[in-house]
């Protein structure tokens, strides 16, 4: 049986011979290939030594006789895309949208669900040009994978970065990714518990301490998940934005202040055998632990004649106690990090401090300057992800231009295309 399929595709560099060890690599452990080769790639290794080693045709034309849409069925066929050798003209062209021949218009099919990597060769000033730098930021940012080249001997007589990588270690890329896929595909759906909204702290019965958050992000990921067929738990906010759709799958639970909410994580966590948990709720930092002043014993309303002293109480990180709550030692914990800082280490210092103290296995981080006001669905909202495993490693995995494709992210990380081995 397969263990998966997987569309090859080479580009014309001298590094195309080593393409053909990772291929045969791929083909003797059980892979399904079917190859896609630039014209420049043909120049390099000959469809014969392609057909030999896979026992299927190349593929290298849009315009092929009684193949006309095999840009869109193999895009679709694929469990796996790998574009290896990468030169810097395919790289540039996969991050400009550029669809002027086969291999650059199967990445207009692409669907961003499938992973695909990118495994670049060129001579290194062509790495370094600022063109190939920006479009490999580009593509690492739309969540394609961008595998790591080594330093070495050129095959232009230089001695630099550009060398594509160790074929052993493309295979073993790969082969992970597969191995995390079909471990995850065989246990869906997936049991995912949503935190969204933010917590309110009753003053007295008509007044609170509370904060902005509307809880869309929160919703909008446990809609998009339970899309996808995850069984999802959404702890929302008891005045939090709701999800738009009646998803099958999808539970709702409110909450109101952060004893509600630390109590429904620990109840649900602990009872239930969860997969992973997106803590998106805006949780108060403080508790009111005494109200003191003329009428403050007045239950109902306190009356607005003199001064009224309110003592908080900080709370606890919830965020550190989700995995001691967990009955799944092996949970996910994505957190997420709102900072009010335009300077980027004192952004990445909060991410690490985070990833320190909850070591969570990823964090969304948004900053205040980059959500526009009136923020809506589809609107631009950027945020950045991080694996913080290692959180002496924080590697920004994705950056999410707005909620939908932040939903997308997220979910693709829960069925294990968590990029982490990416280096
Ligand atoms: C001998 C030789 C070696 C080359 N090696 C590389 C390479 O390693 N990386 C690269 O980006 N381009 C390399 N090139 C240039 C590409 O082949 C050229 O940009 C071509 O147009 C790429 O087309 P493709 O991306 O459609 O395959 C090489 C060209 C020659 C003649």
């Amino acid at each position: 049986m397969s263990k998966g399929k997987i569309l090859f595709q080479l580009t014309g560099s001298i590094a195309c011979f080593k393409a053909c060890q990772v291929l045969s690599l791929l083909v003797q452990s059980g892979y399904e290939v079917e190859i896609a080769a630039s014209k420049a790639a043909l120049a390099f290794v000959g469809e014969a030594t392609l057909e030999g080693l896979t026992g299927r045709p190349v593929h290298s034309e849009v315009f092929a006789k009684s193949e006309y849409m095999n840009h869109i069925h193999l895009a679709r066929w694929a469990d796996v895309v790998v574009l290896c050798p990468a030169t810097a003209n395919s790289i540039n062209k996969l991050a400009a949208g550029i669809g002027d021949d086969l291999i650059s218009t199967l990445f207009l099919a692409h669907d961003f669900q499938k992973p695909y990597f990118i495994a670049p060769a060129m001579n290194d000033k062509m790495l370094m040009h600022p063109a190939t730098q920006t479009s490999l930021r580009t593509l690492a940012a739309w969540g394609i994978r961008i595998l790591p080249t080594e330093s070495g001997a050129l095959a232009c007589g230089e001695i630099g970065s550009g060398r594509l990588l160790d074929p052993a270690r493309i295979f073993n890329e790969i082969q992970t990714v597969c191995e995390r896929r079909s471990a995850c595909a065989s246990k869906l759906p997936l049991r995912v518990l949503v935190t969204a909204g933010g917590t309110r702290e009753p003053i007295d019965g008509v007044r609170a301490i509370t904060n902005f958050s509307t809880g869309r992000t929160g919703s909008g990921i446990a809609e998009r998940l339970a899309a996808e067929g995850h069984q999802v738990t959404l702890l929302r906010s008891k005045d939090a934005v709701r999800p738009t759709k009646n998803r099958e799958g999808l539970r709702e639970r409110t909450f109101i202040t952060f004893s509600d909410l630390e109590m429904a994580l620990q109840e649900e966590l602990s009872r239930h055998e969860y997969d992973a948990v997106y803590h998106a709720a805006a949780v108060s930092d403080f508790s009111i632990a005494s109200i003191s002043g003329q009428g403050a014993e007045r239950k109902g309303k306190i009356e607005s004649k003199g001064d009224v002293v309110l003592t908080l109480r900080p709370n606890p990180k919830l965020v550190d106690s989700l995995r001691g709550f967990s009955l799944n030692p092996r949970i996910k914990v994505i957190a997420f990090k709102l900072t009010n800082t335009a300077l980027p280490d004192e952004r990445r210092e909060a991410v690490h401090r985070l990833a320190v103290q909850a070591r969570p296995d990823y964090i969304v981080h948004n900053d205040l300057s980059e959500i526009k006001e009136g923020d809506a669905p589809g609107t631009a909202h950027r945020a950045h992800i991080f694996a913080t495993r290692n959180p002496d490693e924080l590697r920004e995995i994705a950056v999410a231009e707005n909620k939908e494709l932040l939903a997308d992210t997220l979910e693709r990380i829960l069925r294990g295309d968590d990029y982490a081995s990416q280096s």
